[in-house]
């Protein structure tokens, strides 16, 4: 067969961080980084620090020839500044004999967001001076490492370190302020360049920078990349584009910040943190560039949407959930978005070698006695190997692709439970194995490519001949079943193993008589709930069916209904069941539970019960919606809830009233049944009853609705004399005068998370409730 192989001298590696896999958080004189304050006690990670060598020999063993790792700048400089730790820089000695002694060449980052804290307490990377501090850091360790060490990247992903570490503050030091993300990523920047220019002066030969890549597209492109877009799409992903990539390409390559984001620069944190003379030094003369791809971003115009606190700016511009297969983190699988991305740097940026320094999979893997058997993983890379070498043939000049990760690690704010490592770690013992993606990749380093198509998918008969038993055997191995001797089960098992066959649900079916079909039962939706319904069946169904499932959909709706549904599901006519919305007290949840097949539920039920299901954060929304209106000076806070049997509104309540008590405000509630009408009359009732009420936070969007017209009624300006908040974020909540606050309760997200859900259980797998978390959406309503 003949095979896709990549350029001599192609470079097959692994990428790590620092903080991700050292430990020894406090050896050597190291000092603390925003990291250790940001998530303590997070433990030893990988103990790498300690267990370099055995780490370096993993890679030997695998043939990678290069290894990008990152240097821990508070290792080197526990002040930040100041005297140079010897001590720390020798364990990066060390680590670069050993590397090179092994064969694999060192690609050393200086900055992988373990920013000293000492730096931190002085104002950080919003603070010009850490920049100058950080090119005195780089001559530091280039000077000690710079004899073996030849190929350099500054910084890793600056739009993280600046965007989440500053913006949103979901990463450390988890400021929250537009102004200082875009400080920060200025500041990173500027550090970059005189980093550069340091190094190169001491002689440095290749120097790089890593940038993160999830090229823009809208939902459609997602299926058919060549899609047209109107000119409201096409403005709403050039403004992200600008955001997360030209803002840091095109200073570092061309020397100037696009036109279109200077604006958006401005309006949020001026332009005076950009002296001249800054653009020169950040634009240095580049020998390659890092690109990290994991998934797209995916947008669309939204007119009403508030910006999202990552990318301040992006007001107008809605991201999207898309209905693909996505590995454990939620981020879409999509190879086919790499080519595009890789022919377009080579283009616009002509003369600049590229390289894949991040590209990987969150899958959760299970261990067993015969190893470790992450196909998903091997074959998330094997498409987007694929794709870069599709790139390559279209004259992308990409000269490398390194995996992320070798090892399972410490994955920043989502601590262990993360699993992008090609070798699996125990973190009680940190004894390391390798997983059959390891083994996978070592084989793809050694011919240096990849047969030219996929090989067609082994079957039932391949294995049942390969391994000399009949199909039957094959199907009872497959599906676990006592009945088969150890000597038959192992010889199945290897075959399965060299064949890499993935067992399918014909497989299973052959014992287990599954039937391959789902039903989708809808009792009554409650108010309201109509949008979420729709939403659902829509998603629910289309990854039901990619997954391979058919899908039935049953009404729930009367007594006669419920003994109809129960009797398909008892009849074994379906082997999985998603119900929704939650059905109000009543025994259809229970009855289907008792069958033993396989359920999920759209929201918590009423009675506490095993069957898990989705759900979203209503207390953290009330909480967070009457945060807001305190925050806003509002001091007379009530609230209008319905219907009053739901878990939903239950939970709304509590959340406002906790938040309502910690600001000492004694808590109103007033119920209503959940239509606009009925919470107008009860606002109406709440102004009569507080006349010193400034606020009303609704416990969905209609009954905000009906709150507005209450105030119109009675003469009262919104907001100037009543904020006025809802729940839901549905199409409502943008469509009123003035436009509502809300909570963005995730609509998609639920509908994937109740999909993979069920799937899991229908694979055995041990699962338990899920609840996502929703978003304070802040608009007019609010003052
Ligand atoms: C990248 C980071 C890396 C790791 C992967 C999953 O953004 O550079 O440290 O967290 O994502």
């Amino acid at each position: 067969m003949s095979r896709a192989s990549f350029p001599e001298g192609f470079v097959w590696g692994v990428s790590t961080s620092a903080y991700q896999i050292e430990g020894a958080a406090s050896a050597d004189g190291r000092g603390p980084s925003i990291w250790d304050t940001f998530s303590t006690g997070q433990g030893d990670a990988c103990g790498h620090y300690h267990r370099y060598r055995e780490d370096v020999r993993l890679m030997r063993d695998l043939g990678l020839a290069a290894y990008r790792f990152s240097v821990s700048w508070p290792r080197v400089l526990p002040e930040g500044s100041g005297e140079v730790n010897e001590a720390g820089l020798d364990f990066y000695d060390r680590l670069v004999d050993e590397l090179l002694a092994a064969g694999v060449a060192p690609y050393a980052t200086l900055y992988h967001w373990d920013l000293p804290q000492a730096l931190e307490d002085r104002g950080g990377w919003p603070e010009r001076d850490t920049a100058y501090r950080f090119a005195d850091y780089a001559a530091a360790v280039h000077a000690r490492l710079g004899d073996r060490v030849r190929t350099w990247f500054t910084v890793n992903e600056p739009w993280v370190a600046a965007f989440l570490g500053y913006g949103s503050g979901i990463h450390a030091p988890g400021r929250r302020s537009a102004a200082d993300a875009f400080r920060a990523a200025h500041h990173l920047l500027l550090g970059h360049g005189l980093a550069a220019r340091v190094m190169r002066e001491a002689g440095a030969r290749d120097i790089g920078a890593v940038l993160n890549f999830t090229p823009v597209m809208t939902p459609a492109q997602v299926r058919d990349p060549g899609r047209a877009l109107s000119d409201e799409d096409a403005e709403a992903v050039a403004r992200i584009d600008a955001l997360v990539h030209r803002q840091f390409l095109e200073p570092m390559l061309r020397g100037a910040y696009p036109a279109d984001l200077l604006p958006v620069v401005e309006r949020h944190a001026g332009l005076g943190h950009l002296r001249d003379g800054d653009l020169d030094a950040i634009a240095q003369p580049l020998d390659l560039l890092g690109v990290n791809y994991y998934t797209p971003s995916v947008v669309q115009a939204q007119p009403s949407e508030p910006a999202d606190p990552a990318f301040p700016g992006s007001e107008g511009v809605l991201f999207c959930t898309v209905p693909t297969a996505v590995t454990a983190m939620g981020w879409p699988i999509v190879p086919d978005a790499l080519p595009p991305l890789l022919r377009r740097l080579t283009r616009e940026y002509p003369g600049l070698e590229l390289m894949i320094t991040e590209n990987g999979a969150d899958f959760a893997d299970t261990v067993t006695p015969d190893g470790i058997h992450d196909v998903e993983r091997a074959r998330f890379v094997e498409e987007h190997v694929r794709a870069v070498h599709a790139a390559v043939e279209e004259g992308a000049d990409v000269r490398g692709y390194l995996v992320w990760t070798l090892l399972d690690n410490l994955e920043w704010a989502d601590g262990y439970q993360r699993k992008f490592g090609l070798v699996h770690v125990d973190f009680a013992t940190q004894r390391r194995r390798l997983k059959d993606s390891a083994l996978w990749y070592r084989d793809l380093v050694r011919r240096n490519g990849l047969p030219e198509s996929r090989p067609k998918r082994p079957t039932l008969e391949t294995v049942a001949a390969r391994a000399g038993v009949s199909r039957a055997t094959v199907s009872r191995v497959v599906n676990g079943e006592a009945s088969v001797s150890p000597e038959v089960r192992a010889e199945v098992m290897r075959a399965v193993r060299e064949l890499g066959y993935v067992p399918n649900a014909a497989a299973r079916s052959l014992v287990t008589r599954r039937t391959d079909s789902v039903a989708l039962v809808l009792s009554v939706p409650a108010q309201g709930g109509d949008a979420l319904v729709s939403a659902v069946v829509q998603y629910v169904t289309s990854v039901l069916e990619a997954a391979g499932k058919r899908i039935t959909l049953m009404l729930a709706d009367t007594a006669e209904s419920h003994r109809r549904v129960t009797a398909h599901v008892e009849a074994g006519l379906a082997d999985g069941v998603v119900l929704l919305p939650p059905e109000r007290p009543g025994p259809l949840t229970e009855r289907l539970a008792r069958t033993g097949v396989p359920m999920v539920l759209l929201g918590r039920p009423p009675v506490a019960s095993l069957v898990p299901y989705v759900d979203v954060d209503h207390a953290g929304g009330a909480a967070a919606v009457t945060r807001h209106l305190l925050a806003t000076g509002r001091r007379g806070i009530g609230m209008l809830c319905g219907p009053m049997d739901l878990p939903a509104t239950q939970e709304r309540i509590a959340g406002y009233r906790e938040a309502a008590l910690a600001a000492g405000l004694q808590p109103v509630v007033v119920p209503a049944d959940g239509t606009p009408g009925s919470g107008a009359a009860a606002a109406a009732r709440l102004l009569d009853d507080h006349p010193g009420l400034d606020a009303i936070v609704a416990a969905s969007d209609r009954l905000a609705v009906g709150a507005l017209r209450a105030a119109r009624e009675a003469g009262q300006l919104v907001p100037g004399d009543l904020a006025v908040a809802g729940f839901g974020d549905g199409d409502v909540a943008s469509a009123t005068t003035p436009a509502l606050t809300t909570v963005r309760v995730p609509v998609a997200d639920q509908a994937l998370a109740l999909a993979r859900l069920l799937l899991s259980r229908m694979e055995g797998r041990h699962t338990t409730s899920v609840v996502l978390p929703v978003r304070l959406v802040v608009r007019a309503s609010t003052g």
